[in-house]
């Protein structure tokens, strides 16, 4: 879609939240200053070869220095709310123990600065960013993390819990499982079908934990979880196809939301996650499940899928949309305002769901600084695209209450490092400039309406 746009901000509702979402890792920098500690990316980044161009995110766009001015730049914006992520290593250098107050104390610059704006600030407690501290003892999957999470989790909830009410438990778990931990492509980078079952256990488990770490010490907090999801389509009608498609489903959008509801895992349609029980304790069934105010939906394409004998223990394959011949973004995925509408749908569909919020939807493209400009057609496309179809979502009924764009400004994308720009706000990371983007621009307009 191009062109007109049929819709605007009054449609959405008085209610509607609008912000963009970052996280630490990707934005802040100072990676050693005033006492944070390692993460895994710091050693992952470190590795020839793990990261496009030998990015690593010493500096990234150094908010870390710069919070104030770019939350002026939420604001320029016409955002009213801001997503950002909670270091762990610069609360808790080790991961756990003593905790750093010059960490505390950068949240909390930030944080007013956020409320001296009116900008309402979202923190999200885990962004992938595990201290290497933990990972050294295991990491994720080391059962010990419940505690070490929860103990996290409790001292920013206290910390941050008088001034931040909206609260994002874990960010897209099934990527740590399936990049960090399973394929590797993503820090720790380990590499092993045996890390799956535990690690997608202890994050489930940690979700519900750190739910109610925040309820327990946050009043009035308005608590959820982030989850990546993509409305799957089965390559074809035959059977072994669509069964393909029922298990890239399970994996892709019911592993963790399911058990959080009471619903335990998604077997049925996985057989493999039955072995999951290995990794359980008496008493882990009930303590899976949280009741979250809102569930957090992040989407940014939709796939098709078949069968593989060639893929040992998910027996399935993804059909690139490169040879599908449908548009897509720079990252290669598939533009699809209709997949967004259908998993707004199906995730809808779930009883225990209360609210849900976009928590992050964006695309990376080409861009082309002009004359001190950037015409990024086709982002701007994309972002009407997508609101267009939550617009349709919203108006047959379902309850998704808010939209963060993903996302502030260029920044480090994990493995592609600083090759994917998915900002509004064109970032150069020699001179640390700022340029808005022409998304940019139009978001500006389309929130002032
Ligand atoms: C999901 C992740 O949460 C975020 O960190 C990443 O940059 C975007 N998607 C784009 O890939």
């Amino acid at each position: 879609m191009t062109g007109d746009i049929h819709f605007n901000k009054q449609d959405f509702g008085d209610d509607f939240s609008w912000g963009v979402a970052t996280a630490a890792y990707q934005i802040e920098g100072a990676v050693d200053e005033d006492g944070r500690g390692p993460c895994v990316w710091d050693k992952f980044a470190n590795i020839k070869g793990k990261i496009k161009n030998g990015d690593n995110a010493h500096t990234a766009c150094d908010f870390y220095h710069r919070y104030e001015a770019d939350i002026e730049l939420v604001r320029a914006l016409g955002f009213k709310e801001f997503r950002f992520s909670i270091s762990w290593s610069r609360i808790l250098p080790q991961g756990f123990g003593e905790i750093n107050e010059a960490g505390i104390a950068f949240y909390n610059r930030l944080i007013d600065k956020c409320l001296s704006l009116n900008i309402v600030p979202w923190i999200t407690l885990y962004h992938w960013d595990l201290p290497q501290g933990l990972e050294d003892l295991g990491g994720w999957k080391n059962r010990n993390i419940m505690e070490w999470f929860e103990s996290y989790a409790t001292i920013c909830a206290k910390a941050f819990g008088d001034r931040v009410k909206k609260w994002i438990v874990l960010n897209e778990p099934m990527a740590v499982v399936g990049l960090g931990y399973t394929t590797g492509l993503h820090a720790p980078g380990r590499k092993s079908i045996g890390n799956f079952l535990p690690v997608v256990h202890h994050l489930a488990m940690c979700q519900a934990i750190g739910g109610a770490a925040i309820r327990q010490n946050v009043a009035d907090a308005y608590v959820g979880t982030a989850v990546s999801c993509s409305y799957v389509h089965a390559a074809s009608a035959e059977l072994k196809d669509i069964r393909a498609a029922k298990r890239a489903d399970a994996l892709m959008n019911r592993l963790f939301i399911e058990p959080a509801l009471g619903m335990g895992y998604p077997i049925d349609a996985f057989g493999f996650l039955g072995n999951i029980k290995k990794y359980m304790h008496a008493g882990d069934a009930e303590r899976l499940r949280f009741d979250f105010d809102f569930i957090g939906i992040q989407n940014y394409f939709s796939v098709v899928v078949k069968h593989s004998y060639f893929a040992p223990v998910v027996w399935l394959k993804e059909v690139p949309a490169k040879l599908r011949n449908v548009p897509v973004t720079a990252m290669g995925w598939e533009i699809s305002g209709d997949g967004m509408y259908d998993i707004l749908k199906q995730f809808s569909a779930y009883k225990g769901i209360k609210e849900i919020i976009v928590s992050e939807n964006g695309a990376a493209f080409q861009d082309h600084v002009e004359a001190n400009e950037i015409h990024d057609t086709e982002r701007k496309s994309f972002y009407q695209e997508y609101l267009t179809a939550i617009l349709k979502a919203k108006k047959d009924g379902i309850n998704v209450r808010g939209y963060l764009a993903w996302t502030l400004m260029d920044n480090f994308e994990w493995a592609e490092g600083y090759a994917a720009r998915f900002g509004l706000v064109y970032l150069d990371f020699q001179s640390q400039k700022r340029i808005i983007k022409d998304s940019g621009k139009w978001f500006a307009s389309f929130l002032k309406t």
